[in-house]
């Protein structure tokens, strides 16, 4: 039952049992392309990386250990406190939160350059509604994160896509000449990049930004696994207001389930995601949540020293075995040299072991687990018989 995900061939969207039910029993025939939909939308598949019920999952770069005891007793009793005015909306500017963030991110940045979301992911929907839309463009180098295009086409803007050499790499001189062609009004550049885990060097994104007349994210949702003496995009903010830095909680911090992302810019660009996002979109329980991570950062990121040696692990062990690893700053690695790129997830799915199969010919994505879980990876691994 290979499953391949968004990027490629996904399955047509399950069939709601509740549309069997208010047909009265019948078995509906009703699809979209009976409803009025969007035409942008049609013939579109939504996110579907599986989510099968297997004991080790890797493949959605996940942080594999849980939150710490202690940090979740604290979570707890703030989310509980919470719960006392939860009859009342939230702050809907989220200041506590955005003071937070800038403490975390330091460069000088206060809450005026914070914003934040329900997920990266809201974040990045965001900016695209802002400064996208009908009639606009927004730009990737690819293969890049598999949201980009869709979050895009949701705001009813065109996608369109650049090109990275044989290794994945970026060269300043070529992105920006790219940028420049394409002349799109939202540029998206992934640093560490998602699938590749390839870095993004910081004259990329100067040139890029040169190039540009719209604005630049960084998605930097990988950044606290790149080796720490190297520079986030962070540095690249001061007078460049086109310029935007997004994170997330949701991989190095552990706190996927509790869906916060965030991103630091110029106040102005702020000020325009004030104008798309919904009232009180972070509710006071997620902001809680929220603050009650970010006041033990250095508990809650203790895990990333040993997600990286997991990681550097999985590329030298699988580079013994003849396959080709992406160099990665991240917490997952992407290799080729895979003969049959269906027929190995397959065999490690037969085996409790669910990696990424992207579609991208000859290769696959694996996250850094556990220790136990990352040998399980390697040694199921070393006895299929997939290098080409
Ligand atoms: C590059 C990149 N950006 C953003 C996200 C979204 O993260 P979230 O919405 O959980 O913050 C992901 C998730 O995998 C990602 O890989």
């Amino acid at each position: 039952m290979h499953d391949r995900d968004s990027a490629g061939a996904t399955p047509a969207i399950e069939s709601n049992p509740a549309v069997a039910l208010f047909y009265d029993g019948g078995v509906s025939e009703i699809t979209l392309d009976d409803l009025p939909l969007r035409d942008e939308l049609r013939g579109q598949t939504p996110y579907g990386a599986p989510q099968a019920p297997l004991p080790i999952t890797l493949n959605v770069n996940e942080n594999a250990h849980q939150v710490p005891a202690e940090v979740s007793a604290d979570i707890v009793a703030r989310i509980a406190a919470a719960l006392e005015s939860v009859n009342r909306y939230p702050d809907r500017e989220f200041i506590e939160l955005r003071d937070a963030f800038a403490g975390y991110l330091g460069h000088g940045l206060t809450r005026a350059n914070i914003w934040a979301g329900n997920g990266s992911n809201e974040v990045l929907q965001h900016v695209l509604q802002a400064f996208g839309g009908p009639g606009r463009t927004a730009f990737t180098f690819g293969p890049s994160y598999s949201m980009y295009p869709l979050l895009t086409r949701g705001t009813g803007a065109r996608w369109t896509e650049g090109t990275r050499a044989a290794d994945y790499s970026l060269d300043a001189a070529d992105a920006a000449a790219q940028v420049a062609a394409a002349d799109p009004d939202v540029v998206i550049l992934c640093s560490p990049n998602n699938p590749t885990g390839t870095p993004l060097p910081l004259d990329v994104i100067e040139a890029v930004y040169e190039a540009a007349r719209g604005i630049v994210i960084v998605d930097e949702a990988y950044w606290e696994f790149a080796p720490k003496e190297q520079p986030s995009a962070l540095t690249l903010l001061p007078g460049r207001e086109r310029l935007i830095i997004s994170r997330t909680m949701s991989k190095a911090f552990a706190f996927a389930g509790a869906r916060v992302g965030y991103l630091a810019a110029h106040p102005a660009v702020v000020d325009a995601l004030r104008l798309v996002r919904l009232p009180y979109h972070l509710s006071a329980l997620t902001q809680a949540a929220a603050l009650g991570a970010l006041a033990h950062a250095p508990a809650m990121l203790a895990m990333v020293d040993e997600i990286v040696v997991q990681r550097d692990r999985i590329s030298a062990r699988l580079r013994e075995l003849g396959f080709t690893p992406m160099p990665s700053w991240a917490n997952f690695v992407m290799f080729g040299g895979v003969a049959d790129p269906a027929g190995a997830w397959q065999q490690l799915y037969d085996r409790g072991i669910l990696v990424r199969d992207l579609g991208i010919p000859g290769h696959l994505r694996v996250t850094a687990g556990t220790a136990e879980e990352t040998t399980a990876f390697l040694d199921a691994m070393a006895s299929i018989d997939s290098s080409s």
